[in-house]
């Protein structure tokens, strides 16, 4: 008994004030230090601990090396404190974590290999920060992570090579960022991934969006949606942004047709929205205007006085092809040139 008194309260000072010490389902040693007001591991924590929680604390670096201490550490929870950057590094320094926990940070960037000191990683969460570019190189090394959720960020491209580090990717959550085209090939590296989120995203639907469409005929089945944790499998989650008269479509819904007529007449290369050659379509666009080419007669076009009345109705009638193809240039143009206030409530037709 006296014994038993004595350990508890061994037990008691070493405890850190603002932790407790309990055990995950599985049975792990864990810290919980929720709200705890740290900016840095505290000392005096269980080196055996295998569960590091601290959400909503202060934490406004992310020192890989300040939790080498845990030696058989799988788990680290940082979500909702400041971190502002994660630092590659040239040799696994947690080489036995596998979840790790980065969600509603201040993240903005995340540079080639940015997780290498954590190679185990299984499970990868930065939702909620504001990611607005990856590279091809950003998750190499982590060839054993089956969920990356990237979830809210300000993601606009995506590297054409992003996936091939991750041939065990199973869940890729990708939901409300500003993605307008999935490259060509995009999944090659492994073409079914099981459980995929790419709803509330501004997809540009014209011919570059080709490959999304065939592959979502595909893989239907694996596309869902999520309302907290309830999921449910919604391919026509994924719907066009642009241009107007396909807006709000599932890419499902269309063929290849729609799809590259529309490019067609929207841009030279057939890539208008392809947010990576900004500079040349702002030159090149306004030179020619006028783009429509193809078959059917075109009526002379409408002054501009007519343009901005005809502007708030067009999407809402039936409108002829050639008044879509006025219009479509009048808009491309104007939009390019800045040089006419056209109101058209639809502000993706700009690359910025
Ligand atoms: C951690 O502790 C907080 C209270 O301090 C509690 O709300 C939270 O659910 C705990 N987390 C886990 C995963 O048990
Ligand atoms: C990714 O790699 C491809 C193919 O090598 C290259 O064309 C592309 O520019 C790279 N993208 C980025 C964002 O680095």
């Amino acid at each position: 008994m006296q014994l038993f008194l004595l350990l508890c309260r061994v037990v008691m000072v070493v405890a850190v004030t603002g932790c407790h010490r309990d055990r995950d389902k599985d049975h792990r040693p864990r810290e919980n230090c929720t709200a705890a007001g740290f900016s840095t591991v505290p000392v005096g924590l269980d080196s055996t601990t295998k569960v590091l929680l601290f959400p909503k604390n202060l934490f406004s670096s992310l020192s890989w090396a300040s939790f080498q201490i845990f030696d058989e550490i799988y788990e680290i929870d940082l979500t909702e404190n400041k971190v502002p950057e994660v630092t590659p590094s040239g040799t696994p320094i947690l080489p036995t974590l596998s979840v790790l926990r980065l969600g509603s940070n201040r993240l903005t960037f995340l540079p080639d290999g940015s997780f290498s000191a954590c190679p185990a990683l299984t499970e990868l969460y930065l939702e909620n920060n504001a990611i607005d570019s990856l590279s091809n190189h950003t998750f190499s090394g982590l060839d054993k992570l089956e969920i990356l959720d990237l979830t809210s960020n300000r993601i606009t491209v995506l590297p054409a090579l992003m996936l091939h580090p991750l041939p065990a990717i199973e869940t890729l959550y990708l939901e409300n960022n500003k993605i307008r085209v999935m490259p060509d090939n995009w999944f090659s590296q492994k073409e079914e991934v099981p459980y995929l989120y790419l709803s509330a995203n501004p997809w540009a639907c014209s011919c570059s969006l080709d490959y999304l469409r065939r592959y979502l005929d595909d893989y239907e089945l694996n596309v869902y949606v999520r309302d907290g944790p309830d999921i449910k499998s919604d391919a026509d989650s994924v719907v066009c942004d642009s241009p107007h008269w396909h807006q709000g479509k599932p890419v499902m819904s269309l063929e290849e047709s729609d799809l590259c007529s529309s490019s067609t007449e929207l841009g030279p290369s057939g890539d208008f929205h392809q947010p990576s050659h900004p500079a040349t379509q702002r030159t090149t666009t306004p030179a020619t205007p006028v783009t429509a080419t193809s078959s059917p007669p075109i009526s002379p076009p409408p002054t501009l006085s007519t343009v901005s009345v005809e502007l708030y109705t067009v999407y809402h009638r039936v409108v002829t092809w050639s008044w879509y193809q006025t219009f479509t240039s009048l808009i491309e143009w104007s939009d390019h040139s800045g040089s006419l206030d056209t109101r058209t409530e639809e502000p993706s037709a700009v690359c910025t």
